[in-house]
């Protein structure tokens, strides 16, 4: 789909204004616009947010205003570093705007550069007061608003072109209590983390305090921002649920600006809503409060072995697939990545890092055996190297930081337990097939059953597809800026196009979704993503955003909306 840039869409809009009473045509105020603020107005609402208003550049813009023009490596593919560019986010090809005519772009070390599908102000929040303050002049002043923290989305559902940020990155408090209460309820020990708090950190301050929350596997993801809102599924999630099924309370800023605190009593349906039904559809998350448990000691393990073709690869997933439910017993969490042969590589290399806990390294070696030793001794496989350290758990669970700078687009379906226990070799074949048609990564995210499916009972908008679910299947299509567009246009498409039939082997044509990590143009995103809980988000989204502020690319209530939130449809 081509629709017009800034520009035309005013023209364009200003003409729906007029035809309102027939075609209920509503746009945002963009730069041009009659409503769009005065400068004096936003030097106003700077002046109620103590100067935190900054004006907002695509990252190579910024990397191009530092000492020798231009951001080394390093910077560039650090998310760290990203996170202190109000503009950037993790994953380059969201500030694009590829879709715009013509085309905005701002590439790395380019001469010129457009604003693409970057925010042109961000609040940089510091307290719920600054969020309250923007979140009223968005609405006051008609604007597209969006809301960022870490700015990992992998569906680029925290940027928008002409958009307001507000970005929560600065809400860094982090408090932990044994006895948290929701009304008189003693729901014992909890950490309530700020909406701009990255893993990591998390990760560090549970582990001082002898604690371990279900949060995610990786450095910078916010866990109180998208993360929870969309499932959160993590290492533990085998052994303790998803984070969504760990979340006690919410302190959130909703359309109306005002502050709310939301848990099983206060806002119960809203409560609903922020445990599974989409992240950035709700409000501005200030901070969460999630469960916290005893931390352990676990086994980590990484298996790498080689295969020398796609039909060896795809034979390893079958020998996966049929150990899957080895580690059931020890509800370890399991992540299995595959990686086609670059230029550089004849082998393909199939990557398994396993999560056990209170396992010493000999035991989970063993647990593993099975499998390990079934794969090895397939034709045209090899082990390439293998490891087993025992760790405290919240050190297994993050790194230093994660890579940044690419340009690359997801899909994903949740594949049942049932299909994996009685059709194996299905899987086998789905690998096989996705890489004859040129996927390069395809990972199988063993992070459901045993405790998610043993929450199937609690009442959230999480898909039930979770509770019967036994992995997350991936798959990504990536390109380079040097990449014509007319090539990034296919990629973009090619989950849909090419890779989707190919996975509906195991999902089947109705198949569930994780909304976090998966294709942002699913076409049938209110069931691929939601499934029977639509309906009733739908109705929780007219009471607390009845004039759509918060709207996300495949988020609920957007098929009111274009691509970028700026016009009704
Ligand atoms: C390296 C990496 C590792 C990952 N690991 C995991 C994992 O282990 N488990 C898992 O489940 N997922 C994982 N994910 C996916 C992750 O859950 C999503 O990318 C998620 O959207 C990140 O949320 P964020 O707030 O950090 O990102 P952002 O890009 O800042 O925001 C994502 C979405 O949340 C909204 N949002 C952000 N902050 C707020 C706020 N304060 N209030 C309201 N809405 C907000 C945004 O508007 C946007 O819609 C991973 C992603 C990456 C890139
Ligand atoms: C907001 O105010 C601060 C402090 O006065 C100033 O540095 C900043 O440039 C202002 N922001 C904008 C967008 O004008
Ligand atoms: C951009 O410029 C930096 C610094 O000159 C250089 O290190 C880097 O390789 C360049 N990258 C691209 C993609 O041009
Ligand atoms: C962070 O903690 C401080 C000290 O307890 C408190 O004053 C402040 O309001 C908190 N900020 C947010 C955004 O919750
Ligand atoms: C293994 O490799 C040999 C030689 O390349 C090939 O003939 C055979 O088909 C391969 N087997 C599998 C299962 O990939
Ligand atoms: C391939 O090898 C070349 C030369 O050693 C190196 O510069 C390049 O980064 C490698 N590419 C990949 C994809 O590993
Ligand atoms: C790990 O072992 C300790 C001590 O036996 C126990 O209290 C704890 O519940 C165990 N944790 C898990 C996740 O199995």
């Amino acid at each position: 789909m081509r629709l017009p840039s800034t520009a035309v869409l005013f023209v364009v809009c200003t003409l729906h204004f007029s035809l309102a009473h027939e075609k209920r045509e509503i746009c945002r105020n963009v730069p041009g616009s009659v409503g769009y603020p005065k400068a004096a107005a936003w030097s106003k609402l700077n002046a109620t947010i103590g100067g935190r208003l900054v004006q907002v550049v695509p990252t190579a813009k910024y990397c191009a205003s530092l000492p020798g023009a231009a951001c080394t490596d390093a910077q560039w593919t650090s998310a760290l570093f990203r996170s202190t560019i109000p503009g950037s986010m993790v994953d380059n090809n969201w500030e694009q705007g590829y879709d715009l005519t013509p085309p905005s772009l701002c590439l790395r070390n380019a001469t010129t550069c457009d604003q693409g599908n970057v925010p042109i102000f961000s609040v940089e929040a510091q307290s719920a007061a600054d969020i309250q303050a923007a979140v009223k002049f968005a609405s006051r002043n008609n604007l597209r608003l969006v809301v960022k923290s870490s700015g990992h989305d992998v569906l680029g559902r925290s940027t928008a072109p002409s958009s307001l940020l507000i970005r929560t990155t600065g809400l860094q408090n982090i408090s932990m209590t044994d006895t948290f209460l929701v009304g008189k309820q003693n729901m014992g020990p909890a950490v309530t983390v700020g909406s701009g708090v990255r893993t990591q950190t998390l990760y560090q301050e549970t582990k001082k305090n002898g604690k371990i929350v279900v949060a995610p596997t990786a450095a910078t993801v916010c866990p109180a921002g998208g993360y929870v809102q969309g499932a959160g599924h993590s290492a533990l999630s085998p052994l303790f649920g998803l984070a969504a099924d760990n979340v006690l309370q919410f302190n959130i800023v909703v359309a109306s600006g005002e502050l709310l605190q939301v848990n099983s009593i206060s806002h119960p349906d809203l409560f609903y809503a922020l445990r599974g039904g989409g992240a950035g559809s709700w409000g501005v998350i200030v901070s969460a409060t999630f469960r916290t448990f005893p931390a352990f000691d676990e086994a980590f393990s990484v298996v790498e072995i080689a295969a020398s073709s796609n039909a060896a690869m795809g034979a390893l997933a079958t020998v996966h697939a049929r150990h899957i439910f080895d580690l059931d017993s020890v509800r370890a969490g399991q992540y299995f990545y595959v990686f086609a042969a670059t230029s550089n590589t004849t082998a393909l290399t199939l990557q398994l890092f396993t999560h056990i806990a209170n396992r010493t390294a000999a035991q989970a070696a063993e647990l593993l055996a099975p499998f390990r030793n079934a794969a090895l001794a397939l034709p045209n496989v090899s082990l390439v190297a293998e490891e087993y350290v025992v760790q405290n758990v919240n050190d297994a669970l993050f790194t230093a930081d994660d890579a940044a700078g690419k340009d690359m687009v997801v899909g994903s379906r949740l594949i049942p337990a049932s299909v994996l226990r009685e059709r194996p070799e299905t899987v086998g074949k789905v690998y096989e097939q996705l890489l004859d048609a040129g996927a390069l990564e395809v990972a199988s995210f063993v992070i459901a059953g045993g405790q998610v499916t043993a929450n199937a009972d609690i009442s959230s908008a999480v898909h039930p597809a979770w509770r019967t679910a036994k992995t997350h299947l991936l798959t990504g299509n990536f390109w380079t800026d040097q990449t014509p567009l007319s090539e990034i246009d296919m990629l973009r498409k090619n989950f849909q196009t090419t890779q989707l039939p190919i996975m509906e082997q195991l999902s089947g044509n109705n198949g569930a979704a994780y909304s976090n990590e998966a294709d942002v143009n699913e076409p049938h995103f209110q069931t691929t993503f939601f499934g029977p809980n639509y309906a009733k988000l739908t109705g929780i989204k007219a009471k607390y955003d009845p004039d759509d502020l918060f709207i996300v690319g495949a988020g609920v209530g957007s098929e009111r909306w274009d691509e970028w939130g700026l016009c009704t449809v």
